[in-house]
């Protein structure tokens, strides 16, 4: 029996939903339903962070707050999660929070229209640490613009705001949040419409491979930090939505002595820290994924699964040698990342079946490995060029090469005449610019609004140097070239 309805803790409130559509955004149900307009709407494409609410959720039976962008999150998906705004953070007495103390102090607002997106991000970081590092500070404020003020009186505040105080009423009645999240946790399907569009919660992953048999034409709903966008900018409707950013399934992170297996949900912010322990070239790479509410939100499933040539895990993934387990049903295949991506659009997944689990081989001695992604901005911007190279070195032979591009060809894709080029070689900065110079064998990029496609070519072999001077320690001064 399905339930037909969501209930979540709004601040201080129990809200039960009837007729929630697969459409409907937390920031209309916020701003527009609940009269709560301290959250803002700016971009309306999670790019501004003026829309940052806390969601909490029961995490393997632990409460755990994140900031997430209202304006893309989806109402339906935040059924048994405690919902944050702004207004919560007024003390008993009508005073202010630490963090809003802070910003008041420092000057951190001037039109104060980014101030409440500013105040709940720096929320989520001091609740983490209320004594945070300005490189902390940065990675949290990533995903919020302000185009008054200026940053330097914000990153002042935040850097004060632990000295203002470290505990309020939310983290006093954590426990009481988790156990009222517990007591709703019923493992039961919900299936719900609002006469245009239908939305369901499966109950698990088996329910998940279930519903989508019964729905083959259903669009799946992860972190929606692609699909938000189609609803907010290009309005497309969503018939019938299948959310599956809460079943915990998903969520796992596990490894064997060979591999670590990470599921389709697990979000770009939950892989940083396993992902890192194994394979620490990525560290600076990763940081430069959107701002952290996109990081909250957005999965690694979802960023291959959207078959997107641009998305910025599938290049370093292949040069790792990464396999995708997908499923359809009860029945489980397991693919070479590479071989999942098609044609522009197209991707080797048929109606039904769902990326389960993203499969990344831990690295082998002798193997060198980086990552590079080129953008406009440092921060909050999408590739004009990602590249992941993985090589093995056996004596001074490279007998391995793996490299893989985004932004250069319809797909992320591997760059064959480039390895060919490598493997059997001497590791010299002759064989790497010989590999250089195969490159516009394998790709003929495109201009577009990111780059130009000379721009593309060039700075792709570019990359080859750069590893080349990285590696042999001529380019200590690279460290901060984005
Ligand atoms: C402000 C902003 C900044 C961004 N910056 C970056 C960036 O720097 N780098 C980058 O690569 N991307 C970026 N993105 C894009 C986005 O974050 C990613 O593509 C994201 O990983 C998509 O994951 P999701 O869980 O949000 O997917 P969703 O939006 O939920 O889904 C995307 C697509 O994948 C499908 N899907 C999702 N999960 C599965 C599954 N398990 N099985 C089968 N199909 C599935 C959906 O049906 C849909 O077609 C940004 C987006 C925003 C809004
Ligand atoms: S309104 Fe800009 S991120 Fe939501
Ligand atoms: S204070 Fe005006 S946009 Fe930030």
């Amino acid at each position: 029996m399905a339930r037909d309805h969501i209930r979540f803790l709004l601040n201080d409130r129990e809200v039960t939903l009837h007729g929630v559509g697969a459409t409907d955004t937390l920031l209309d149900h916020l701003r527009l339903g609940q009269r709560l307009r301290g959250t803002k709407e700016g971009c309306a494409e999670g790019d501004c962070g003026a829309c940052t609410v806390l969601v909490g959720r029961l995490e393997g039976g632990a409460l755990r707050y994140q900031p997430v962008n209202a304006c893309i999150r989806f109402l339906a998906s935040c059924d048994g999660c405690h919902v944050v705004t702004v207004e919560h953070l007024r003390g008993a007495d009508g005073g202010l929070h630490p963090v809003q103390r802070a910003m008041v102090e420092h000057h951190g607002s001037q039109c104060g229209f980014c101030t409440p997106g500013f105040v709940m991000a720096l929320y989520a970081l001091w609740m983490e640490t209320p004594h945070p590092t300005e490189a902390q500070v940065e990675r949290a404020l990533q995903g919020n613009l302000c185009r008054c003020t200026g940053y330097a009186p914000i990153i002042r505040a935040a850097l004060a705001m632990g000295a203002h105080g470290t505990t309020d009423p939310l983290l006093d009645e954590r426990a009481q949040v988790a156990a009222r999240l517990a007591d709703w946790a019923d493992a039961t399907r919900v299936d719900m419409t609002n006469g245009q569009s239908r939305a369901i919660l499966p109950a698990s992953v088996d329910d998940l491979a279930d519903v989508l048999d019964q729905h083959l034409d259903a669009r799946i709903v992860a972190g929606a930090t692609d699909v938000g966008l189609w609803v907010t900018k290009f309005l497309r409707d969503l018939p019938v939505a299948v959310f599956i950013g809460h079943l915990d399934g998903l969520r796992s992170v596990t490894q064997t002595d060979e591999a670590l297996h990470l599921g389709a949900i697990v979000s770009y912010e939950d892989a940083r820290a396993p992902l890192l322990a194994h394979f620490p070239h990525m560290a600076r790479y990763w940081d430069r994924i959107a701002g952290w509410q996109v990081r909250a939100m957005g999965t690694l499933g979802g960023n291959i699964a959207n078959g997107s040539p641009i998305g910025d895990t599938p290049p370093p993934f292949i040069a790792l040698g990464a396999r995708l387990v997908l499923r359809k049903g009860p029945t489980r295949r397991e693919i070479p990342l590479e071989d999942f991506f098609l044609d522009y659009g197209k991707q080797d997944r048929t109606a039904g079946e769902f990326v389960e689990t993203i499969i990344l081989p831990k690295p082998t001695q002798g193997t060198l490995h980086a990552t590079y992604k080129l953008s406009k901005r440092r921060d909050e911007d999408i590739s004009a060029v990602a590249f992941g190279m993985s090589l093995t070195v056996a004596d001074g032979t490279i007998t391995d090469a793996r490299l893989a591009f985004g932004g250069m060809a319809a797909t992320p894709k591997r760059a064959a005449h480039a390895e060919a080029a490598l493997i059997g070689q001497a590791f010299t900065l002759d064989t790497l610019q010989a590999a250089a110079r195969a490159l516009p064998q394998d790709f003929t990029p495109l201009s577009d609004m990111r780059a130009s496609a000379g721009y593309r070519m060039t700075a792709a072999q570019n990359l080859l140097t750069r590893f080349w001077l990285e590696q042999s320690g001529e380019a200590a001064a690279l460290e901060d070239v984005q």
